[in-house]
């Protein structure tokens, strides 16, 4: 069992990191150390009024007695500490790299030389950087896949148990949820066919780092079984750009030791103060004042969706596709809309929004707009957005070009019948010798280039595999469809990296 989640013990309300690196940043100690800008009396005057004199005092390095030096629990292990009561976990790394420096650090813990590992296909790109970085083995698990309106969901614990049935031993299954559309997989029911196969499951909770701190929002991967997760605080949750949290449950089926090693290798000796502060005051907002800014965030993101759903031509993606396979709960902090029925593509409508209300989306694909909600939205500008919508798909005129370049045909077919497994490992295949090759010169060679259409943002190709006829078809379909590819070295697929002989 993992330990049980503590947001209202007398410690949450305080902030020792923050706290520690202020009194030091603030009261005037003489700087013989590094940053050169010396708490900002050496800095840039340009930099200096942009970011304000306190961002630049409380710029500090490691190792300052009183802040990660002294008696222990120093004030940085307290913060730690504290992230780790209240997501439920035994131990919660701070990251100052993003989820991306978490997946490197599991991948190099738990995929060493050799190791094979479940991985869902469309994991993280960071995921696949591991691998290379680690030297794993991976066994693909395909995510659930909506033709519909391109949009691949979770998971399902059919698939990953069919998966681990197959090949193996496995050190470790990492799965994705929730999806970038706020769709969460049954957790609960991948923990157990792990955990049966006697594998731990790591759930990449990037986007939902705010889950189990609201009876509305799924809960959080730990309390539903996974062994370790991943949140980046950064998306939902407040903490700034670039920070995020691993944290991991003491059950004795990971090597929480292996995981600090490999956490310390892939973060810079120099980590960032501010990004470490805002890490521990975000876990103290979450836990003290999560339940209710999210209980506002929520009321007013429902009523948006009303207004947004009576907007002719826009549909919600969301709650009424719970129990669809690889969806078992969704986040009502991401409001998806499906744009079809306006005749306009999702990127129309996101351009349109931009240059006429200065609105900017996270997320536009052919077919829907992505909103992505923080724990404490501002209420006004989401109560404005339905008729900012409204008044834009009235306005906009679907672009002729726009419309016919892209055969939604094609851009949603599911992607074509991917292997389960690499022919060589994705570390071999990024580090050997390449070269660019036309890609109708590429079929029968191996790809060391990872390469994913969006739609349907799931990678066809990935470093290690071999590259197919089919593969290069469907490729060639979605660019000329008008699809983009991500991650390609020549992104009109002309050519192709390919391992040399
Ligand atoms: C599923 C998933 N995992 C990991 C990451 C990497 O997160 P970060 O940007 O915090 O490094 C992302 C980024 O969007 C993501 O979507």
């Amino acid at each position: 069992m993992p330990p049980e989640p503590q947001h209202t013990n007398a410690e949450q309300p305080t902030a020792p990191y923050l706290e520690a690196v202020t009194a030091y940043g603030l009261r005037g100690s003489t700087r013989f150390h590094v940053p050169g800008h010396k708490g900002g009396g050496g800095a840039d005057p340009g930099l200096h009024s942009a970011l304000g004199s306190a961002a630049l005092l409380l710029d500090v390095p490691q190792d300052i007695r009183g802040i990660d030096v002294g008696p222990s629990p120093t004030p940085y292990e307290r913060a730690e500490q504290l992230a780790a009561q209240a997501y439920g976990a035994s131990h919660c790394w701070f990251l100052t790299n993003g989820a991306t420096q978490g997946n490197h650090a599991l991948c190099l813990a738990l995929a060493g030389l050799g190791k094979h590992v479940l991985m869902q296909r469309n994991s993280h790109a960071s995921m696949i950087d591991g691998l290379v970085l680690s030297g794993g083995l991976p066994r693909f698990v395909a995510p659930e896949y909506d033709p519909e309106l391109g949009m691949a969901h979770g998971v399902t614990p059919e698939a990953l148990a069919a998966a681990l049935a197959e090949g193996g031993p496995y050190a470790a299954a990492f799965i994705v949820s929730p999806t970038y559309y706020g769709m969460a997989a049954d957790v609960e029911a991948c923990a157990e066919v792990a955990h049966a196969a006697g594998v731990p499951l790591v759930v990449d909770c990037a986007w939902g780092s705010h889950f189990g701190f609201h009876a509305d929002l799924p809960g959080s991967p730990l309390q539903l079984g996974a062994d370790a997760m991943l949140a980046s605080t950064h998306k939902i949750v407040g903490s700034l750009t670039q920070s995020a949290m691993l944290l991991a449950v003491d059950n004795g089926r990971l090597d929480l030791g292996a995981i600090a090693r490999a956490v310390r290798l892939v973060r810079s000796t120099s980590p960032n103060s501010l990004l470490l502060a805002s890490l521990d005051a975000a876990r103290r907002q979450l836990a003290v004042h999560g339940e209710l800014l999210l209980d506002r965030t929520i009321k007013v993101a429902a009523r948006a969706r009303e207004a947004i759903a009576r907007i002719p031509g826009c549909a919600i993606v969301g709650e009424q596709w719970v129990g669809r396979p690889g969806i078992a709960a969704w986040d009502p902090l991401r409001i998806v809309i499906d744009v079809r029925q306006t005749g306009l593509t999702g990127y129309e409508v996101a351009g349109a929004l931009q240059a006429s209300y200065d609105i900017y989306v996270e997320l536009a694909t052919h077919s829907t707009v992505v909103l992505v909600l923080g724990m404490g939205q501002p209420v006004e500008p989401l109560d404005r957005v339905a008729h900012d919508l409204a008044e834009t798909v009235k306005r906009t005129k679907p672009s002729r070009s726009a419309v016919a370049g892209l055969d939604l045909s094609v851009l949603t077919q599911p992607p074509a019948e991917l292997p389960a497994e690499p022919a060589v490992s994705p570390r071999e295949a990024f580090l050997g010798a390449s070269e660019a090759v036309p890609v109708s010169a590429a079929i029968g060679r191996i790809s060391t280039e990872a390469v994913a259409g969006y739609p349907p943002g799931v990678p066809t190709l990935l470093p290690g595999e071999m590259v197919t006829a089919e593969v290069v078809g469907y490729l060639k379909a979605l660019v000329t469809a008008g699809a983009r590819l991500h991650g390609a070295a020549d992104p009109t697929f002309g050519t192709l990296r390919v391992l040399a002989r």
